[in-house]
């Protein structure tokens, strides 16, 4: 036990030094670990050089010498007893033609790198090699940017080796099927992070597989970067570990060039996709607008004219692709069945889940809902992300398109929130005597196969989104494409045959995309990566090891806000400006921080729950809080996307659910938690319910949001529980609705955790400008900034708000808004105040004469200089 604690201290103080410090000593660990160190490395720079030049072989007889020293060298070959057609099926993956090279690269170096075309068998093929290698003495684990793809993985590889998902298994946020026997496990990467936080060194996997890695997501530029030490760590303690970074473009120099990253560069194997030739047709011209009628257009063309073969298009959002999707199916039907199999699947669904969940039911005054009719079979939810202002819903459906009805067109849609069991759909052989013709989004870019493409429509768009820099304001815009992602799009045309790609838009256009899509770290806030390697004992994140940095002001925001949520320590104000300047990037972690660190919510969101057990508000903070990091619980009221419906019914529908809303938001002392209310009341509700589609498609909930936070409570609560036992917080199904008392608690724990996202209104008597007419001020913006027209205190208009985010769409809008008080900002949000005499030019508007605290913050953040009451304070 000693010896353990012992190394853990070691551990720790290495990690920090290791990864503060970037890559300088990594070079005597991996002396100290190997005597054959130098050969070793030196041949590996030899094979990265001749495989970048396309000749892999090369190395084999040079190794042959020192194959015998290597320390993970696995001794044994597993047999994996695969039938017959799996094994067929694989052999005709061009990942297979590379196993040998890639196993002999994965022994003679700690990281490898593999680029192949998608569809090529890296997700599948890999894991397999390394467990019939012999390296399943621990767990094999693969990350995947995306949930669908861990799940539909793991699936696939455990049928191909036959094997049960005891043994090959998943995880995700927020299910998984781990068990003791599990040897490949496909997660996401944020799994992983967390893991990471709990194990520095994964003591648990032999290897880890990166997968995806060109998508750039940020939880997977940091596993790179942790992983790039902690593999030399690995080593060094004898415990080695293998790391394999998979790619489905050759644009890797961000993870091979990288001399903070990778000492030396790890080898790169190329698999050779047996790619099909595919015939680019551009478009003579671009619409600007309506790509997606351009899209319908195309599509019916090619289904009318050209031989069989399926068709895969590819648009931006969810709300496309089911306006698309509808279209196709009414100028082409097709016989009932699919929805028949889909209601099935859905009984079946929900009778498992009706028998395995059997909570106590709460009771049924504390939350009301109103009797509904029938609903509308095929819709979904709006979706946040893909919040377009999108053309899409205003086309008609087009009467010249009399399509040949001979060959019906099997339509499916795919996107990343579309429940499971749909998703599966696109993988199964379409029905005899149609052609298939998936709508999707970017997902099937790369994550996802498809078989049987032959044409691929591409309307070169992709919705991605946008944060302000400084005001954090995020925004979903379309936007072009990159030239890899529209490559990526039409090679998914030539997977069996050669095939035909349609791109809605000239080669002039195409001329003008950017090469790549950037990394994601560049485009975001980054306050949990911060707080995740501050856990770490990384302290200076600006040194860490990114394969692409964050920019300097995101990191110099991240901070700011983790020292304002008392996460970091405050930085000393005195002493030379550079050392100040210093300090305020590498501030320590505090107590609180780690706590905060220890729960899988952004650091705003986990400062509440921080401060949740304080009158006995825990229940509805988590559950709050869940509702909050869930995308969009409700239907969008002016989308319901998969209407058919006369606009009657539609009115109707959407009056019925606006009074849910009211009815959840409470009133009085309720109503001032605003939106944070109606989550919470619609939780409350749901639950009751048990939690049932039906219920959820009733209610104008979205039912796969409503299960995700079900599941979060039980993490959360669990969370909790591990940080501060003596709560005892457990989830209550009968959680009653809280009372006046516990909602002005409510609001103040929001308040201290959303201190940053405050706004005021702007007074009548104060208004210059029309355009500030109900508009909020808030302290980084000029323009202001409003309450939705759907909020709960959309009439009440409070003094003061605080809100989840700003969404610009038609205006600025804020989400999530809750009511605070003047008199609690002071007292709650003190490292935002100023306290002394008044300032010399407040704005204007922002004065009144009551109060003699002025709430300022003199640098970049509160300069508004609101004056808020007296309060008693030294
Ligand atoms: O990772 P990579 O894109 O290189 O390929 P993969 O995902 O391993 O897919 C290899 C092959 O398996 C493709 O031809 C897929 O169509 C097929 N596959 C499948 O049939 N069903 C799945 N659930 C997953 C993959
Ligand atoms: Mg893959």
């Amino acid at each position: 036990k000693e010896e353990e604690e012992d190394e853990e201290e070691e551990q720790k103080a290495e990690e920090s030094s290791d990864l503060d410090t970037s890559s300088d000593d990594e070079e005597e660990e991996e002396e100290d670990k190997d005597v054959n160190k130098t050969t070793e490395m030196g041949e590996a720079k030899e094979t990265t050089k001749t495989e970048r030049d396309g000749q892999s072989e090369a190395k084999v007889g040079e190794q042959q010498q020192i194959q015998n020293k290597k320390l993970s060298q696995p001794a044994i070959f597993i047999p994996v007893d695969r039938s017959p057609e799996i094994q067929e099926a694989r052999l005709k993956l061009p990942v297979l033609a590379e196993e040998q090279v890639i196993m002999e690269a994965v022994r003679e170096n700690p990281c490898v790198v593999i680029c192949g075309e998608t569809g090529s068998g890296k997700t599948t093929q890999v894991p397999q090699f390394l467990y019939e290698a012999g390296y399943a003495s621990g767990i094999i684990g693969i990350t995947e940017p995306r949930r669908v793809a861990a799940v539909s993985m793991s699936h696939r590889v455990a049928k191909e080796m036959n094997l049960s998902t005891r043994v090959v298994s998943y995880q995700i946020r927020y299910e998984g099927n781990v068990t003791d026997e599990t040897k490949i496990k496909f997660m996401t990467d944020g799994v992983l992070l967390k893991e990471i936080q709990k194990d520095f060194l994964l003591q648990r996997y032999s290897v880890i597989i990166i997968d995806e890695a060109h998508e750039r997501s940020v939880y997977t530029d940091i596993l790179i970067g942790l992983l790039s030490r902690i593999v030399p760590l690995r080593n060094k303690k004898g415990m080695p570990m293998k790391l394999l970074v998979m790619s489905a473009t050759l644009r890797v120099e961000d993870f091979t060039d990288n001399q903070k990253l990778f000492r030396t560069p790890p080898p790169v194997i190329k698999v050779d996709a047996r790619q099909f030739p595919v015939t680019i047709h551009f478009n003579k011209r671009t619409p600007l607008e309506d790509y997606t009628g351009e899209a319908f257009h195309k599509t019916c063309k090619i289904h009318r004219m050209l031989p069989p073969g399926g068709i895969l298009v590819f648009l931006t959002g969810q709300a496309e692709v089911h306006s698309l999707c509808r279209r196709l199916r009414k100028a082409f039907p097709f016989r009932k069945d699919e929805e028949a199999d889909t209601s099935e699947a859905m009984r079946k669904f929900k009778k498992a889940k009706q028998k395995k969940t059997s909570l106590p039911r709460i009771d049924l005054d504390n939350y009301s809902a109103l009797p509904v009719d029938e609903g509308d079979e095929d819709r979904e939810a709006g979706i946040g992300d893909e919040d377009d202002e999108g053309s899409d819903l205003d086309i008609g459906d087009d009467p010249e398109e009399k399509a040949d009805p001979s060959i019906p067109l099997y339509v499916l849609p795919l996107y990343s929130l579309l429940a499971p069991e749909q998703q599966a759909k696109v993988f199964r052989p379409s029905p005899p005597g149609t052609r298939l013709c998936v709508v999707a989004t970017n997902v099937a870019e790369t994550s996802l196969t498809i078989p049987g493409i032959k044409y691929v429509v591409d309307c070169g768009r992709v919705k991605k989104r946008f944060y302000d820099r400084v005001t954090g304001v995020s925004s979903f815009k379309v936007t072009w494409t990159s030239q890899a992602s529209a490559n990526q799009r039409a090679g998914r045309a030539g997977r069996t045959e050669p095939g035909h790609c349609y791109r809605l838009y000239s080669s002039a256009v195409f001329g003008d995309f950017s090469l790549f899509s950037e990394a994601e770290i560049t485009r975001r806030p980054v306050e949990d990566l911060v707080l995740q390697m501050k856990d770490l004992n990384i302290d200076k994140v600006v040194n860490f090891p990114f394969p692409t940095p964050p920019s300097a002001e995101a990191l110099v925001a991240a901070e700011q806000l983790l020292v304002s949520l008392g996460a970091l320590k405050e930085p000393p104000r005195t002493g030379r400006v550079k050392e100040m300047e210093q300090a305020r990037l590498s501030c320590p972690i505090t107590p609180l921080g780690r706590a905060m660190a220890s729960f899988p919510v952004a650091p705003r969101y986990a400062k509440m729950l921080a401060l949740g057990k304080q009158q006995d508000c825990l229940p509805y903070v988590i559950s709050v809080v869940a509702a909050m990091t869930v995308r969009e619980i409700f239907v969008d009221l002016d989308r319901p996307a998969g209407s058919e419906d006369e606009s009657s019914k539609l009115t109707q529908r959407r009056a019925r659910l606006t009074q849910m809303r009211r009815l959840w938001a409470g009133q009085g002392a309720s109503l001032l938690l605003g939106d944070l209310m109606v989550m919470l009341g619609a939780v409350g509700a749901c639950e009751f319910a048990g939690c049932t589609p039906k219920f959820c498609e009733e209610n104008g909930l979205r039912y796969k949001a409503m299960v995700e936070i079900r599941r979060l409570r039980g993490q959360l609560t669990n969370a909790v529980n591990a940080v501060c036992p003596e709560v005892g917080a457990f989830v209550d199904p009968k959680m009653a609705p809280p009372t006046e008392h516990q909602v002005v608690c409510l609001r103040q724990i929001v308040l201290a955790g959303l201190g940053d996202h405050l706004a005021r209104r702007v007074q009548a008597e104060d208004i210059l400008d029309p355009k500030w007419k109900n508009g909020y001020k808030t302290p980084l913006m000029d323009d202001p900034v409003f309450i939705h027209p759907t909020s709960a205190l959309f009439k009440t208009l409070p003094e003061f708000v605080v809100y989840q985010e700003i969404m610009e769409t038609t205006k600025m809008y804020m989400r999530g808004v809750s009511a605070v008080e003047a008199e609690w900002v002071p007292e709650l949000l003190p490292q935002y105040c100023h306290f002394g005499p008044p300032l010399e030019s407040p704005q204007p508007w922002f004065c009144s004469s009551s109060g003699t605290v002025r709430c300022h913050r003199s640098s970049t953040f509160f300069r508004v200089g609101w004056q808020l009451p007296a309060v008693e304070m030294e």
